[in-house]
């Protein structure tokens, strides 16, 4: 049987990011998924006068959007939002009008930060963004980790309790995925 496929959009850019490490940590939660990050770093800034020619790099962002089964959002919180340039992915594959890439996708948030709110708003105005875009979200559980001592092991390796809770949230999405026809 095909393996379900899950595009996982991560919102920081950084090289060391917390939140690439948590998506990069998928995988050996669910070895069953096929898990494919998007890449979004070489996208342009969004322009709607390049919407009858949109760049290579947003015509491949759509193209992996539209062969996924689900979606999962790792996102750092930005001054209480999402980063811009998880927004301009967002733009971008909902562009032409009419002709969105996200719609009807089943979508996971997460977010790890360094703060004890833990991306919690920066989730929230993405959801907003999402529920517009007819992108159904799983409700619960939440997952908003603060990066505290254990919770990483290792670069892309969770600890013990930080991995059983994201294994637990893992068959909730994939349940979640299933039951919007993946
Ligand atoms: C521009 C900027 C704004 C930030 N704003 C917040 C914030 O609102 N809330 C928060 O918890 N952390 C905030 N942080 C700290 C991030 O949580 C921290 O840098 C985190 O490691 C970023 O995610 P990453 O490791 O995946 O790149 C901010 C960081 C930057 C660079």
């Amino acid at each position: 049987m095909a393996k379900t496929r899950i595009a996982v959009i991560v919102g920081s850019l950084r090289k060391e990011s917390l939140n690439r490490q948590l998506a990069d940590a998928l995988p050996g939660l669910a070895p069953e998924v096929e898990f494919t990050q998007l890449r979004i770093d070489d996208l342009p800034p969004y322009n709607q006068d390049d919407d009858g020619a949109p760049a290579e790099s947003v015509r491949r962002l759509k193209s992996e959007i539209l062969a996924a089964t689900g979606l999962i959002f790792v996102t750092p919180e930005y001054n209480r939002s999402m980063p811009g340039v998880l927004k301009n992915a967002i733009d971008h594959a909902s562009r032409p009008y009419g002709q969105s890439a996200w719609k009807g996708k089943p979508a996971g948030v997460l977010g790890v930060s360094i703060g004890a709110a833990g991306t919690g708003m920066a989730q929230q105005h993405l959801r907003n963004v999402l529920a517009y875009l007819d992108v159904p979200t799983l409700g619960q559980p939440e997952v908003f980790i603060q990066a505290k001592e254990g919770v990483f092991t290792g670069p892309g390796t969770l600890g013990g309790s930080t991995a059983a809770f994201m294994q637990g949230w893992l068959k909730t999405y994939l349940e979640f995925v299933a039951r919007h026809g993946g």
